[in-house]
């Protein structure tokens, strides 16, 4: 395969417009709190050839409809959604290890997202899609209620400033959200590397009345997980990892 290196994230954006829409325009210009912002990163020829090429073909789109899980996997298998994957390389791994799942990841940044893009092409699984864009309103909006069986946060960021601690990922309404689209005994499974966001987790996710926790307290290190790219910069600053997991009621 010969690199097209003509191609520029513009044209990729011409031939694929849903690459560029990240969340549902407000009606009233009142853009709520995002939990993240978006950065810029200049993609590589391979990220720009893989949006080009496979877009269409393991990439989710927003619209108001409701997923039909079985016609985009082909297959009626269990449902596990990750939000915020970063690079996507543990992704990328736990989908690899475990075909009998199939995995939605959620990612606004676009290097990572097309990165992961490219790495699923590479690797040529079949049980994961992914999907550029704000992962709260697509659950909302386009996740049945009881259809999953999993949700998977490592490493959400931070937002380490109190006057910004209105982004973090990890609040009460959220919680709930999902919780709301778990089937009976399906979990959230999250981590992170600071330590006052991990107390906030544990008591939100104590608090919602239909989770219950499946450890007393944080629970062990999964075996599974594979390190993520955000965690080794917190262990490389010898950061404490927390770990937690709560399941549906
Ligand atoms: C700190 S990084 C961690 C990435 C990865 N999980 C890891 O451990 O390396 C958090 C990621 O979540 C993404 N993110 C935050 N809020 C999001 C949202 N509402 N929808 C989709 N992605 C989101 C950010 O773009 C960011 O890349």
């Amino acid at each position: 395969m010969t690199a097209n290196t003509d191609l520029t994230i513009e044209k990729v954006i011409e031939h694929h417009p849903a690459i560029d829409i990240v969340e549902i325009p407000p009606e009233d210009r009142r853009r709520e709190v995002k939990s993240f912002v978006l950065r810029g990163q200049k993609l590589g020829t391979h990220q720009l050839e893989a949006l080009d090429r496979s877009f269409d073909k393991y990439c989710l789109t927003y619209s108001p409809k409701p997923f039909d899980f079985e016609k985009i996997f082909g297959n009626r298998n269990p449902v596990v959604i990750e939000i915020g994957f970063g690079m996507g390389e543990s992704t990328l791994k736990i989908a690899s290890d475990h075909p009998e799942i199939n995995y939605i990841g959620f990612e606004v940044f676009l290097f990572g997202f097309s990165k992961l893009l490219y790495n699923i092409e590479k690797a040529g699984i079949t049980n994961l899609r992914i999907m550029r864009f704000d992962a709260r309103q697509a659950i909302a909006s386009m996740v049945p209620q009881s259809s999953i069986s999993g949700f998977h946060i490592f490493f959400p960021d931070p937002w380490p400033k109190k006057r910004h601690h209105g982004r973090r990922l990890i609040q009460s309404g959220f919680v709930e959200l999902l919780s709301s689209r778990l089937v009976s005994s399906g979990y959230i499974y999250a981590a992170t590397d600071w330590e006052d966001y991990a107390k906030q987790m544990l008591e939100v996710l104590s608090a919602c009345p239909s989770l219950k926790n499946a450890y007393d307290g944080f629970a062990g290190r999964i075996p599974w997980r594979p390190e993520t790219g955000f965690e080794r910069k917190g262990l490389a600053k010898s950061y404490e990892i927390h770990e937690l997991w709560f399941v549906k009621k």
